[in-house]
């Protein structure tokens, strides 16, 4: 099958109709100062809309609690100020015609960020820890926690109101769900610890349970899970393809629509025996939708790029092979928007010279 067959089908799920698969990915930038989104935000958003990205997702935008996030110039998803920037964000990409989710995240406890800003009050975990041995910040009590779900619940509201297409909980990359998640840094002996995994999907499925409350059935929801944590990239949360199904099925039964599966490397697998990915195996064992990432049409992975290592473009015949498969139904791609808001159409278009890779200094401004 061609890239265009494969890539340039459009795709419908309850609140969400898109022309095509290629979705891009929920990417940190940290230009809305006092956490309200500006008009380069929302220009830069509405770029990729005009360049043909089917499903655009924010950055992580941080939901209302006092320690929710860890840099000032990180946008919020609550208050007048910054749901006004966002609904501006939103109007520009549907005047473009493009559709859009909020990623709504809560970091958890973080490590200081290098500006020296921090928040009014201790960041917030499970257990006090953000990886193992390491405290910096306070142990939520059952109170942070109601509190911490109701706030998830009136971002996806918002996210509904202002018109968004769908909406993203972040449960990766070791930030507060994950954190609860992980037996690394979620030790709590009540309900929302445990041994097993499901015992500690306690936290995740009721935020996504009240998401669904919120925006109610036909909106579609998005969850994004990462087996991998930065303080241990070989982590598996889930062991084998029984733990995987234990892990996610309540999440699904709890309201998820589309599972967002975060590598590093997409063609990389869990298990032994197959050559399913993340998305794969998660498509095979909840029988739903997911989104694949990690390093497509690029020749390194993100968190080296952050080090500041480059990449040059790849080819994509692996990816359409797995998604000719019926592996996965949608396609994040990161840098390579994040760098070149024509990319997809280059890809399209099959103008592979035209495409530029990555490095470092795309990060220091929006275009
Ligand atoms: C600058 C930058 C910021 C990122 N911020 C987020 C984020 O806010 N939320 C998230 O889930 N992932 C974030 N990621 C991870 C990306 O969504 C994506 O999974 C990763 O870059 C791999 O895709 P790629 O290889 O196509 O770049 C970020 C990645 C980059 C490069």
């Amino acid at each position: 099958m061609s890239t265009n067959n494969t890539l340039f089908r459009p795709f419908s799920l309850k609140s969400l109709n898109i022309k095509n698969r290629i979705v891009m990915a929920p990417m940190t930038r940290s230009f809305s100062p006092n956490g309200v989104p500006t008009a380069d935000v929302a220009a830069y958003y509405r770029k990729r809309a005009e360049g043909e990205v089917g499903l655009i997702l924010s950055e992580g935008t941080v939901i209302d609690r006092i320690s929710s996030s860890n840099d000032a110039n990180i946008p919020h998803f609550y208050g007048t100020e910054a749901l006004t920037g966002w609904q501006n964000v939103i109007n520009g990409v549907h005047a473009a015609g493009g559709a859009m989710g909020p990623q709504i995240w809560h970091m958890g406890i973080m490590d200081n960020h290098r500006s020296g800003w921090v928040p009014s009050q201790p960041f917030e975990g499970p257990s006090g820890l953000n990886r193992p041995g390491n405290t910096n910040g306070a142990t939520m009590t059952d109170a942070d926690i109601a509190d911490t779900i109701a706030a998830f619940g009136r971002a996806a509201a918002d996210a509904k109101r202002l018109g968004f297409d769908c909406v993203e909980i972040h449960g990766a990359h070791g930030y507060l769900i994950d954190q609860f998640f992980w037996d690394g840094t979620n030790q709590r002996t009540d309900v929302y610890g445990g041994k097993t995994l499901p015992e500690r999907s306690r936290f995740a499925v009721e935020v996504i349970k009240e998401v669904r409350k919120q925006v109610g059935e036909d909106f579609a929801i998005i969850i994004r899970l990462s087996q991998w944590k930065p303080a241990d990239y070989n982590n598996l949360l889930a062991k084998t393809p029984q733990e995987l199904e234990a892990w996610l099925n309540p999440m699904a039964d709890a309201g998820v629509d589309i599972f967002h599966c975060s590598q590093r490397r997409f063609w990389e697998t869990d298990f032994e025996g197959s050559d399913l990915n993340f998305a794969g195996w998660a498509k095979k064992v909840t029988g739903k939708a997911t989104i694949t990432v990690g390093s497509v049409g690029l020749d390194g992975e993100f968190l080296a790029a952050f080090g500041g290592a480059s990449s040059n473009p790849s080819s994509l015949d692996e990816l359409l092979r797995r998604m000719d498969r019926g592996d996965f139904d949608l396609v994040a791609v990161g840098r390579p928007l994040l760098a070149d808001p024509h990319w997809a159409q280059k890809i399209r278009d099959n103008r592979t010279e035209e495409l530029k890779g990555f490095s470092k200094e795309a990060l220091a401004q929006l275009v």
